[in-house]
């Protein structure tokens, strides 16, 4: 279903308010525009040149031992001249059984040098276009997949819902504490690894249902990572803790936080939109939901969290929404839903609403702590001035893209040359990427994903192969 057809900021702006999506405002003027979003930002000891920031986006183009591909070093090249200052590098498995597919990157003593010689690439290219890399920022985001590892899953606890949408049945066995404890170690090599890398900041994941967290809404899991809050954030302690030991200030802590599991969606045959599963109230787990609506977001446990995180040493944030697996467009408000997956069930600018309503009341409680945020491709060339009025009214540091930087990887140069987007290049949220994402009938076991309709040379034939495969798949 279309919802996108606004021809003019001011449409668009009474839509939102027509909808009552109030966290959704705007700056009109190209100067002022330029002005916020070329503010430079403090983050711990660094400073980010300007307020842009670029969502970490899986390409899953690696190489079949996690090294980084021919596209990948193409969609970082990209990135890295495009001008924004803050380039959050996409979902690194810190062990083999912690990838999500068979392409995806992965950190170990095997890859660690080709992650220093793209990241030189980077900095070079960087400091080509924008005459000095010093204020490019480049945290790792790294993973491990959890529930949706291949080919074996690893999950924290159950919720019978996600089981459902899973197909994980009710008796699989949920990772041990032995096992969580073991893991920790992983990530603390895997951080060294980053910083021998040359990454400036490791992130710990924890968003989208991955492992860390799945484990934040483990309220139901017994033993020493389940149940109470200090149990459930007690991985993140003891990493945090041991990091810092370990390295000192010399690696940044970052973290980017899933804030609002929501529940699981299904298509209702009816009307091919998304529903809720049936599910029991109080709701008993998951993260950031209100039990007693667990449509809703609760932040009060996420604030506890991110006070403790900062405790042990956070200092920058990357607010997150929802899961891509079970309930789509709370992550990425869109048009067209990826191909067999619903449509929205929301207008997707109450979906964009929810997550500047999250963040801004997250950023404006802790306003030392600089925080990225996401939801804004829907927004299409609008996004800037949507960033701007966030920016201007003290509810994000740094407005960051995922799908519009697959299109558009040089948004920053218009922002800054000219204070507005291209029309033609702006993510226009069709899905293809995450359709791509999902087609796994290749030799490879695993399709790379871009943008086809935007980035068409590229992506282009490798659509059409997908699709040719899944028909002969459908076909046998
Ligand atoms: C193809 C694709 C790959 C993604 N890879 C990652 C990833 O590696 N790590 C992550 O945290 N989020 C990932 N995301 C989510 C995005 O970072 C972002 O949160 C989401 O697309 C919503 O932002 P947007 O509306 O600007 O696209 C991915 C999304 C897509 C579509
Ligand atoms: S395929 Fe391209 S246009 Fe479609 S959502 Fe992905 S990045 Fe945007």
């Amino acid at each position: 279903m279309r919802h996108f057809t606004y021809r003019s900021l001011e449409e668009l702006e009474a839509a939102a308010r027509e909808l009552g999506a109030t966290h959704v405002r705007f700056v009109h003027e190209k100067p002022r525009v330029q002005e916020l979003l070329r503010r430079r930002v403090s983050v711990g000891d660094l400073t980010a040149g300007n307020s842009m920031a670029i969502h970490p986006m899986e390409g899953c183009d690696g190489t079949l031992d996690g090294r980084p591909g021919e596209l990948t070093w193409r969609r970082y090249e990209r990135f890295a001249r495009g001008g924004a200052k803050l380039i959050w590098f996409e979902a690194t498995a810190v062990r083999a059984d912690g990838r999500a597919n068979t392409r995806q990157v992965m950190l170990d003593r095997n890859t660690v040098d080709d992650f220093a010689r793209l990241l030189e690439m980077m900095r070079r290219a960087h400091r080509e276009e924008w005459g000095t890399a010093d204020d490019l920022l480049i945290p790792v985001q790294l993973t491990h997949s959890g529930r949706y590892s291949h080919p074996v899953r690893i999950i924290a606890y159950h919720n019978p819902l996600i089981d459902q949408k899973t197909g994980t049945p009710p008796d699989y066995p949920v990772i041990s504490d032995e096992e969580l404890e073991r893991l920790e170690d992983v990530y603390v090599d895997a951080a060294g690894l980053a910083l021998q890398a040359g990454f400036q900041a490791v992130d710990i994941k924890a968003t989208h249902g991955y492992l860390l967290s799945e484990l934040l809404g483990a309220k139901t899991r017994e033993g020493r990572y389940g149940g109470p809050l200090e149990n459930r954030t007690r991985f993140f302690k003891n990493v945090f803790g041991k990091i810092r030991a370990k390295y000192g200030r010399s690696l940044m802590l970052t973290v980017r936080l899933g804030c609002f599991d929501g529940v699981p969606y299904v298509t209702d045959p009816e009307t091919g939109r998304g529903k809720p599963l049936p599910h029991p109230v109080p709701y008993p787990w998951g993260w950031g939901v209100n039990p007693a609506n667990p449509l809703e977001p609760d932040l009060t446990e996420v604030k506890q969290a991110i006070a403790w995180f900062r405790e042990w040493g956070l200092e920058l944030l990357n607010v997150s929404l929802g899961s891509p697996y079970y309930n789509p467009h709370i992550g990425r408000p869109f048009e067209k839903p990826d191909e067999g997956n619903y449509e929205e069930p929301e207008h997707p600018l109450l979906g964009v609403d929810r997550h500047f309503r999250v963040a801004g009341e997250l950023q404006r409680a802790f306003p030392e702590l600089p925080m990225v945020g996401t939801g804004y491709s829907w927004l299409q060339k609008y996004f800037i001035h949507a960033g701007a009025a966030n920016l201007e009214d003290g509810n994000i540091r740094f407005v960051g893209i995922g799908r519009g930087a697959l299109t558009y990887p040089d948004f920053a140069r218009d922002v800054i040359e000219k204070g507005e987007l291209d029309e033609s290049r702006v993510c226009k949220t069709l899905t293809y990427c995450t359709y791509l994402m999902r087609q796994k009938h290749n030799e490879l076991g695993q399709f790379p994903t871009g943008c086809p309709p935007f980035d068409k040379t590229v992506y282009g034939p490798i659509m059409k192969q997908a699709r040719e495969m899944k028909r002969r798949m459908q076909g046998s």
